[in-house]
């Protein structure tokens, strides 16, 4: 779910197969520069889109902190120390971004927005009913796929392979290097979400945001508080450049503790995502870390403002 987003975000609305209408021929991407998204070559003109991140080339890997999910009865629990996956988005280089740019890709039950541009004057997304995007996965053999995914991307209030179907659906159709026709004359329906799925993966691994602020002695705790610019400084230490915090909550002051405080920032740990650029195909993970633009997080300044709870009894295993 990406519900958050400062800055203009501007959509399209698209409802065909393929983001450029391009032929299923000749996508070697061993035989093309790897050029790095949102340079001046990363453009349909310059490079092939299938090898080059032509249309979301500012990405973004992102995690929450959960305390819960909702469905531990069902055994959907949280991994101990450990944040969890949220899904790998392609921004415009300029940080607008469009959602369910393919829906004759779409496997989302619950989509959210209801409509391509979150407006009521936009096509209207239908919920998916098949078998879950989950089902997909087994379909390939990749079992030990599945039981990562439901270690490390787990959802809070709904099915994880919703939440998957969610992600892929809203999300990877508008990678260029997801395309459908990147994949050749002989795709095999689905492959693009068990790639998507791995790819998001690759990047989640190489961001381990629980260690960092650990490092830092940034723990979670229900009676410790801890101040933004720290969290900012263990979590920059780490990837090497900023990456967006985000905070759920109650806002600052309208908590006891800033009672006449003018910071309307929230004040619980909830979310970071990692802005990058990638060479080539983002399948490949040749990466660099990019700072966030636009705002950088929603939570509270002041010192000393920000939850980072313990989970849960029973909801971290
Ligand atoms: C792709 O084809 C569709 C349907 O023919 C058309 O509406 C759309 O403008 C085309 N897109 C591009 C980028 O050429
Ligand atoms: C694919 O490459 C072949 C050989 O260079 C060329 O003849 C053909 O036109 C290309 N097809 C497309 C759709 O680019
Ligand atoms: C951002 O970039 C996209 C894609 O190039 C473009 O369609 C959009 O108009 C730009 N938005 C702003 C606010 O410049
Ligand atoms: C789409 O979502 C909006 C806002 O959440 C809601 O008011 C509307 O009824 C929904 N439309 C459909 C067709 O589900
Ligand atoms: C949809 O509505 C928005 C805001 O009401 C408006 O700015 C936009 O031009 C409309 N788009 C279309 C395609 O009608
Ligand atoms: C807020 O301001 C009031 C009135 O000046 C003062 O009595 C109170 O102690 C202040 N609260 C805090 C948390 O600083
Ligand atoms: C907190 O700040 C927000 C945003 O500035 C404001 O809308 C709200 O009224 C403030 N709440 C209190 C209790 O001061
Ligand atoms: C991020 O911003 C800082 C402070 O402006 C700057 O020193 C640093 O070079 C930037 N890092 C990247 C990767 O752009
Ligand atoms: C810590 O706080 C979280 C969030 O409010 C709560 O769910 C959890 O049960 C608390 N844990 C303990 C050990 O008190």
């Amino acid at each position: 779910m990406k519900l958050l987003f400062a800055g203009a975000a501007v959509f399209l609305v698209r409802a065909s197969a393929s983001l450029y209408n391009e032929s299923s021929l000749n996508h070697t991407c061993v035989l093309s520069e790897p050029y790095l998204s949102c340079s001046a070559q990363a453009t349909p003109a310059k490079a092939d889109s299938c090898c080059v991140e032509t249309y979301g080339g500012l990405l973004l890997s992102t995690q929450f902190w959960d305390t819960y999910t909702g469905l531990e009865s069902q055994g959907q629990t949280l991994p101990a120390d450990t944040w969890t996956l949220h899904g790998l988005w392609p921004d415009f280089c300029n940080g607008s971004y469009t959602q369910y740019c393919d829906l004759s890709r779409q496997y989302d039950p619950s989509p959210s927005p209801n409509t391509t541009n979150g407006l009521p004057n936009g096509t209207l997304v239908q919920p998916y009913t098949g078998p879950n995007i989950g089902t997909f996965v087994e379909r390939f053999g990749k079992y030990n796929l599945l039981e990562y995914m439901n270690k490390y991307w787990v959802s809070q209030g709904s099915a994880n392979s919703d939440f998957w179907g969610h992600e892929f659906s809203k999300h990877a159709t508008c990678f260029s290097t997801f395309d459908v026709p990147c994949y050749g004359p002989r795709y095999v329906e689905h492959e693009d979400t068990i790639d998507y799925f791995q790819t998001a993966i690759l990047y989640y691994r190489r961001l381990p945001t629980w260690g960092w602020l650990a490092a830092a002695g940034i723990r979670p705790s229900n009676t410790t508080t801890y101040s933004l610019a720290d969290m900012q400084r263990a979590l920059t230490t780490g990837y090497g450049a900023l990456p967006y915090i985000g905070c759920t909550g109650p806002r600052l002051n309208q908590t006891a503790a800033g009672a006449n405080s003018t910071d309307a920032g929230r004040t619980v740990l909830a979310e970071t995502w990692y802005y990058l650029h990638v060479f080539g195909r983002p399948q490949d993970g040749v990466s660099l870390p990019v700072n966030a633009s636009g705002s950088v997080s929603s939570c509270a300044k002041a010192p000393g403002a920000l939850h980072y709870p313990l989970r849960a009894k029973g909801s971290s295993t």
